[in-house]
């Protein structure tokens, strides 16, 4: 390669450094880090562990030749976890920080502590060849996790193994991505720590449930505008918008008293107007900032009670800057005139309330979920993307089996 190719490809690196620090959501941050990662070296498939709890936790794939890349991905919701020992490539890569360049996955010395575990070819019938393995490294070289890049190919797409250049790049890389991941996960932690302060109110909104929410939400509006023509770049942003905004769905319950929340009889139709009002006063929190995560969240906070059949709350008729607390008997906003965002929340926090158990009611079962969802089509729900939900039905299951 020549140096003028080698300072085009160190400049990419760095201007893709810079997308990343826009970008706050982890998923979406990991989807770019793979992406732009195997774009360097041409590479066909890879992966992301994250150090958790002792352990490498897997949290990203790609693989060009067994998903398209651009579609929903049900596989980056798999649960899998590796122990950080030599026994593995990724392990060994995040126990000794070192980089592992290997040029034949099945043609590795056996003199090496790490083997390769064929399991997923077997499974798949994909052909793992070479691999690029990085330590993701933050400040003060703490390894936070192992990037990996299979199959390298040239220009015309045959397997070539990976050069000295592709790893010195991808290393200057890695450092970056290693510095958008950590403030990824810290946005995230944040999300999380907001809504454990709305679920000290209402233990019905766990961690599980709203990360559940915000990934349901995510790729529901990922398979929506694919079929809409929606650019991948335009749709990579708004996904990262909506995942953080679904997830703080019901942060206005934090103004809502105990007596009403935690009340284990029915609601009157006074403290019925008055639980109403966490639409309201979760709209309230982002009201002043004026970011476009901020105008997403309070879509999302305020209409998310809505129906397509306007049968939902609130009305119109609430002040949202006066905080208004009752709008008994007056109709919601209907049909397209709800925020599209909130149309797609609505769905997944219905889908999850349903499938979880609550104090008051056991779990429903699958089919029963499944068929008031359909039921209210057209009614609760906006049918297209009540479509689109079924659609994706095994992308939705996963996720619900990952965030438990
Ligand atoms: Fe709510
Ligand atoms: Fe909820």
């Amino acid at each position: 390669m020549s140096d003028v190719q080698r300072e085009v490809s160190l400049e990419r690196v760095l201007d893709i450094a810079d997308e990343l620090n826009q970008l706050k959501d982890i998923d979406t941050i990991l989807d770019r880090v793979l992406l732009e990662s195997r774009r360097l070296s041409c590479a066909r498939a890879g992966s992301i562990f994250l150090r958790e709890n002792g352990l490498l936790r897997f949290r990203y794939v790609h693989n060009d030749d067994l998903y398209a890349q651009d579609s929903n991905n049900k596989h980056i919701y798999t649960n899998l976890e590796v122990p950080i020992d030599e026994k593995s490539i990724v392990g060994y890569v995040a126990l000794t920080g070192e980089t592992l360049t290997i040029e034949d996955a099945y043609r590795i010395p056996p003199e090496a502590p790490y083997h390769f575990n064929s399991s997923f070819d077997v499974k798949t019938g994909f052909h793992t060849r070479s691999l690029l393995t990085i330590p993701l490294k933050a400040a003060q070289n703490q390894v936070i996790g192992v990037l990996q890049i299979i199959n390298s190919t040239d220009c015309a797409g045959t397997p070539v193994p990976f050069t000295h250049h592709d790893e010195m790049l991808a290393t200057v890389f890695a450092r970056h991505a290693a510095a958008a991941i950590e403030r990824g996960l810290m946005t995230r932690e944040m999300v999380l720590r907001m809504m454990q302060m709305a679920a000290l109110r209402d233990p019905k909104e766990t961690g599980a449930h709203v990360q559940r929410v915000g990934a349901y939400s995510a790729e529901i509006y990922h398979r929506w505008a694919l079929s809409h023509g929606v650019s991948i770049d335009e749709i990579r942003k708004r996904k990262d918008l909506i995942r953080l905004a679904a997830m703080l769905h019901d942060v206005g319950k934090v103004g809502i008293a105990d007596s009403i929340l935690k009340k284990p009889a029915k609601l009157t139709e006074e403290e019925f107007a008055v639980m109403r009002c966490h639409t309201v006063f979760g709209a309230d929190l982002f009201s002043h900032a004026g970011s476009e995560l901020d105008a997403v969240c309070r879509e999302i906070a305020l209409h998310h009670h809505q129906r397509w059949d306007g049968r939902g709350y609130p009305c119109e008729a609430v002040d949202v800057d006066n905080l208004v607390p009752t709008c008994a008997g007056n109709p919601g906003l209907a049909g397209e005139d709800i925020p599209f965002v909130a149309r797609i929340t609505a769905i997944a926090d219905v889908f999850d309330a349903l499938c979880s158990s609550r104090s008051y009611k056991e779990a429903w079962s699958d089919d029963r979920v499944l068929a008031i969802l359909r039921d209210e089509r057209g009614k609760q729900f906006d049918p297209e993307l009540i479509d689109v939900f079924f659609d994706l039905l095994d992308v939705i299951l996963a996720i619900r089996d990952k965030f438990v």
